[in-house]
């Protein structure tokens, strides 16, 4: 039996990049996957054709998980479509980068918006229905820089710093309910997110990697499988870095 055959997980921001490369996998090993995007487009519809052409139910969700009455919405709406939702990734994300002095109110309220509050809100929505279940599993995607900081990165460290938070508080609250929480912390992974950062900036980045080389997003992705899996049953409230040795 493939690790995660019976189980249906919703993956926030699975359009593209990390997500996507998590449905994916999910996919692959078994698992019914409802993802979900602010922006859906064909591509990602037939996206959502190869994985159900691997055997599984999979469906694409316009939804913004920044805002907590869609966020409610659409896990209600998976419910309907899936029947349950057995593993949350918490993966939606975005980056406004600016030192401190220079950052606005903007760039600070909408990164903690997308990459934090987000998460509150799936968790909040998806919690009762993991309840009732008495199991679940829910990942946040946090970063290395939640744990590091990092200059000009001060709205992003932040609120990846909450990601760990609030997998660690959801692990203590809702452990005895057979929930488990985890956050996921990469370095330098390859994906239109870090595209956009100068060939400067990618090199000092590579120098720093004892692996010499940037992630994949499928490197993530084989720590999603484990978290969402019965492998890693015992494991809660961890941070499990996923940087090529680069943050030890
Ligand atoms: P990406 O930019 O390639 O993909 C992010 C996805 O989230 C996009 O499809 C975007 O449309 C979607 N999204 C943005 N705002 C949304 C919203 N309000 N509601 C729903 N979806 C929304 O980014 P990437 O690189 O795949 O990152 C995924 C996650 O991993 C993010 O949380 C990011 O902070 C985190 N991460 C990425 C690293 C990297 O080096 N790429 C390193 C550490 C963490």
């Amino acid at each position: 039996m493939k690790l995660l055959t019976g189980k249906t997980a919703l993956i926030t921001g699975a359009g593209r990049g990390i997500g996507r490369a998590i449905a994916e996998k999910f996919a692959q090993e078994g698992a019914d996957v409802a993802i979900t995007d602010i922006k859906i487009g064909a591509d990602v519809e037939a996206f959502i054709e190869e994985l159900t052409a691997k055997g599984v139910r999979a469906k694409a969700y316009v939804s913004n998980a920044a805002d907590f009455s869609d966020a409610h919405k659409v896990v209600e709406e998976v419910v309907a479509d899936f029947g349950s939702i057995d593993v949350l990734v918490n993966n939606a994300g975005i980056t406004r980068d600016g030192l401190l002095l220079r950052m606005t109110e903007e760039q600070w309220d909408m990164v903690i918006n997308v990459n934090l509050k987000s998460a509150f809100n799936l968790t909040h929505a998806v919690a009762p229905i993991m309840m009732k279940q008495r199991a679940g599993s829910i990942i946040n995607m946090a970063s290395v820089v939640g744990v590091s900081g990092n200059a000009g990165q001060a709205n992003y460290a932040a609120s990846k710093a909450g990601m760990i938070g609030l997998a660690k508080s959801t692990a203590k609250e809702l452990g005895s309910r057979g929930i488990r929480a985890n956050a996921i912390a990469p370095g330098f992974i390859i994906t239109d997110m870090t595209g956009a950062l100068s060939e400067e900036v990618k090199k000092q980045w590579a120098a720093q990697i004892p692996l010499r080389r940037g992630g994949l997003p499928e490197d993530v992705a084989g720590v999603a499988v484990f978290l969402a899996s019965d492998l890693s049953a015992y494991v809660s409230g961890q941070v499990i870095h996923c940087c090529g040795g680069m943050n030890c």
